[in-house]
């Protein structure tokens, strides 16, 4: 089963300057309990946005077309449709960003969207997608207080039997 996992506001803005244009932790604990002890996967880009750190308990696959990048304590892929042929055996949460769930619209089965209702600034936005695909199974309203100040609410589509 192939995932995606992402944030976007309401313009589909995912990124600024490499990182998040946000700080919505109600959505990063989302993130935390959907992939914890799961294989992620993210691009070189996102994976250096984040301080070249590593999540910890996720089995972390980072893509780039680089064969010398090597980063302790994860896997280094080069060809993505390893990761396709994967994700017949097992759970892969894609993570982003922009190019790589471009690379794997065709292929994911299952969507975790967090859609913030605000507008951001910012440089990345999630790709097309074959909405029509897509039928949404749950909804789950975030809830707005002191630390979480975007009006946000939690997705969860499938792909539909063809
Ligand atoms: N809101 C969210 O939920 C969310 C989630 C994740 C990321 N983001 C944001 O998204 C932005 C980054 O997105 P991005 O599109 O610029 O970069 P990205 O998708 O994170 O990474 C792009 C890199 O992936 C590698 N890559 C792409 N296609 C490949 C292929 N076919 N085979 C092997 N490697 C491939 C390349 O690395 P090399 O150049 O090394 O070859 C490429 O430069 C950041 O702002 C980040 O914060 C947002």
């Amino acid at each position: 089963m192939l995932a995606f996992v992402w944030a976007e506001d309401q313009n589909h803005l995912i990124g600024k300057a490499g990182k998040l244009p946000w700080y919505l932790p109600n959505d990063l604990q989302f993130f935390k309990d959907l992939t914890s002890y799961q294989t992620i996967v993210m691009g070189r880009k996102t994976f250096e946005g984040m301080g070249k750190r590593l999540l910890p308990n996720r089995h972390t696959i980072i893509l780039t077309h680089d064969k010398d990048y090597e980063v302790p304590g994860a896997e280094v892929v080069t060809d993505y449709q390893d990761i396709i042929l994967d994700a017949a055996e097992e759970d892969i949460y894609i993570v982003g960003g922009s190019q790589i769930y471009q690379l794997f619209a065709g292929d994911v089965d299952v969507l975790y969207r967090t859609v913030i209702e605000a507008e951001f600034s910012g440089d990345s936005y999630f790709p097309e997608l074959d909405w029509e695909q897509f039928s949404l199974v749950k909804t789950i309203e975030g809830i707005v207080d002191s630390k979480n100040l975007f009006p946000h609410r939690f997705e969860m589509y499938h792909r539909m039997e063809s």
